[in-house]
């Protein structure tokens, strides 16, 4: 690992959900008596064989029935904390998809208290971080509206909201009074646009939602006038390599789009997506993106530098991360 990887991070793109590992994701069936159609730990990880999104998403809710209480939701986001103070990350993001969980009937409460719980334990290891809560834009809005009805009552549990689940053919327009309303509590807005979407869905996400950061935002090299926007207003992409080579966004980590949205000035974070799924966290994201683009010391120092400037963490904590 060269010196500059070991420079602290924060991560800006991280789904909690997708951190659950396979050996957490098989203890929690077995103490809240979930039935999952994996008996091993082998199993599970041979059923990561993704050819897209939402080959991936079916995996990835199916997963999640295993997160029942206060405690999983603890030791889950406990679980990646650790591992990420590891790696140098320092301040995490997190997003969470509350409707996933709701839906089952867990309390929007336990959620939050839970993943809470971990980020309070976390400071122990030099970490802050805060909550981002996604809307899936792949179900209907009124579900969306249900939670944030919920969420609002409680708006500094969280830093911000987000959109995620399938992107093609489920605009984000229908989101825009939510991000309205949650831009009016003083949360920040970010969204996931242009992965397996097309630039328009970049534009929507800035246009209609006022996104602050895109998260993927791969295809919007294919709009030379998206670039420049993106560029001469500094926005934040928040992209993650492995989840791109894994879902097939990319045919492979060599023909990344990373070394060519530097190369247009685009104010490129690397992160880790799902990690549990797609084979690495952040700082492992990072070292194979070094080592695959021979990246040297000044362009690792400016993703480091990147993510931090683009973490909605207080001025203090940024100069301290800087
Ligand atoms: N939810 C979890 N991971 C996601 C991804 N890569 N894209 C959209 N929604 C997601
Ligand atoms: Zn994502």
């Amino acid at each position: 690992m060269t010196a500059a990887l070991t420079l602290p991070t924060a991560e800006l793109h991280l789904h909690i959900e997708g951190t659950l590992e396979p050996e957490l994701a098989l203890k929690l069936a077995g103490r809240n008596g979930v039935e999952l159609p994996f008996a091993s730990v082998e199993e599970l990880r041979a059923a990561y064989r993704f050819t897209d999104l939402q080959s991936f998403l079916d995996l990835y809710y199916a997963c999640m029935a295993v997160l029942r209480t206060r405690a999983d939701f603890r030791d889950l986001a406990a679980a990646y904390l650790t591992r990420a103070a590891a790696e140098g990350v320092r301040h995490a993001e997190i997003f969470f998809d509350a409707q996933a969980h709701t839906a089952r009937g867990v309390p929007y409460k336990d959620v939050v208290g839970g993943l809470q719980d971990a980020l309070d334990g976390a400071a122990r290891l030099g970490m802050t971080g805060g909550l981002i809560l996604c809307f899936l834009r792949d179900a209907p809005v009124e579900e969306a509206e249900a939670v944030w009805a919920e969420a609002r009552r409680q708006p500094e549990a969280l830093l911000g909201v987000g959109l995620d689940s399938a992107e093609v053919g489920n605009p984000a327009t229908p989101f825009a009074h939510l991000y309205a309303e949650a831009r009016a509590l003083g949360l920040h807005a970010v969204a996931h646009a242009g992965e397996e979407g097309g630039p328009e869905y970049v534009w929507e996400a800035l246009r209609e939602l006022r996104a602050e950061r895109i998260d993927h935002g791969i295809r919007s090299l294919e709009d030379p006038q998206l670039v420049r926007h993106l560029a001469e207003h500094r926005i934040p992409l928040t992209v993650c390599p492995f989840s791109n080579v894994r879902l097939r966004a990319v045919p492979s980590l060599a023909e990344h789009p990373l070394p060519a949205m530097l190369a247009a000035g685009l104010r490129v974070t690397v992160n880790s997506d799902d990690p549990a799924y797609f084979g690495g966290y952040a700082g492992q994201n990072l070292a194979a993106v070094a080592e695959q683009f021979g990246l040297d010391r000044s362009s690792l120092a400016e993703l480091a530098r990147n993510s931090v400037t683009a973490s909605f963490a207080p001025d203090g904590r940024q100069a301290e991360l800087l």
